[in-house]
């Protein structure tokens, strides 16, 4: 059979991301992030498609310049069709539409988040690439989602715990804004983490049943803490943003953590991998590894590049979705929530 050269494109959020995917081999990735947002504390919608309108085509060109091959070689394009911000889904959409149209080639449609879990199973090309064997849990843990899915096949997956409020990245996220940190916050949680003590201060943990996760009551907990200190204190946050962000980070871990060793124990699977903005967390990929080792998992953690929004993994779904002639028609319009 001849190469598959797939071009996948994501605009779900605030990344325009576009990717070159050679079968499973990843030859470029290319992303244009947003700062826009960065001053009003989360992102603005109407401000993210402005800029996907902006970023798309040269994303989409520099992605083919490095991957070194001409528009005329793909065969196919592969897009978000959703969860995501349904104006930036439209973005990629439209553009995936008509450049499909006009290559007279398949278009792909790709829900982002079994993309971000099919990530584990882009090559770069390196000898020691691993990859997760069916039946395989992942924690998907991003600013939107924290789930625990378990993946019977590449398109067959089962979600078998969510958050029924906050997702893990809300949390660190909201707590972060209240402690006057700039948006997203989750980085500078991890950065100030690194000097603080992880058991200075106690926050509520959830008691829900079964897989599923509950990040409201942490996110309140954090908040009246924080207020019923500065009462007594005005300085309290800036003297204590280490220890909280490292005590803060820590139940975080400890509660995503929790779950998924019930989830693996009662079912049986040791193939553990995790996704998401939020697997970009130290602290979360080391508990995974530790906890990994004592109960005899193989963990499977992406590179640092595939935890954010990207459009490798987008053309990596649309290269097994190539595989099944699984193909979509024009009239493919996003959809916002998660649907699987
Ligand atoms: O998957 P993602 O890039 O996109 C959306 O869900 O939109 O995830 C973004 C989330 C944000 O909440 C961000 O704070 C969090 O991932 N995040 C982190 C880290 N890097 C990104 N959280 C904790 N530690 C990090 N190092």
């Amino acid at each position: 059979m001849s190469d598959i050269y797939i071009l996948g494109i994501e605009s779900s959020c605030d990344d325009t991301s576009a990717a070159v995917i050679k079968n499973n081999l990843l030859l470029s990735n290319v992303t244009a992030g947003q700062a826009v947002h960065e001053k009003y504390g989360g992102v603005v919608p109407e401000l993210a498609s402005r800029a996907h309108q902006q970023n798309i085509i040269p994303v989409v060109q520099e992605a083919l310049r490095a991957a070194g091959i001409d528009k005329s070689k793909l065969s196919a394009i592969a897009f978000t069709r959703g969860p995501g911000l349904l104006g930036s889904l439209l973005v990629g959409a439209s553009f995936a539409k008509g450049f499909a149209q006009a290559l007279e080639i398949p278009l792909i449609e790709v829900d982002h988040l079994q993309a971000h879990v099919l990530a584990h199973f882009i090559s770069q090309g390196q000898e020691d690439e691993k990859k997760p064997d069916f039946p395989f849990l992942c924690l998907m843990v991003s600013g939107g989602n924290s789930q625990i899915i378990l993946v019977k096949s590449y398109f067959d997956m089962e979600i078998i715990g969510q958050t029924i409020d906050d997702a893990a990245g809300e949390a660190f996220d909201k707590c972060a804004k209240v402690m006057g940190l700039p948006y997203p916050g989750g980085p500078h949680i991890e950065r100030l983490a690194k000097t603080g003590d992880p058991s200075a201060f106690k926050f509520s943990k959830p008691q829900i049943a079964g897989y599923d996760y509950s990040f409201s009551g942490l996110k309140t907990s954090f908040l009246y803490l924080l207020r019923d200190k500065t009462k007594e204190d005005t300085t309290f946050v800036r003297d204590n943003q280490s220890d909280l962000s490292a005590s803060l980070q820590a139940t975080i871990v400890d509660i995503l953590m929790k779950k998924l060793v019930e989830a693996a124990k009662d079912l049986k699977i040791s193939e553990i991998a995790v996704a998401g903005g939020v697997s970009a967390n130290t602290a979360l990929r080391n508990a995974m590894l530790k906890t990994g080792r004592k109960l005899g998992w193989r963990v499977y953690i992406p590179p640092f590049s595939f935890t954010t929004d990207n459009g490798a993994m987008i053309a990596i779904a649309g290269y097994y979705k190539y595989l099944n002639k699984n193909f979509c028609d024009l009239s493919a319009t996003p959809y916002a929530r998660v649907t699987f």
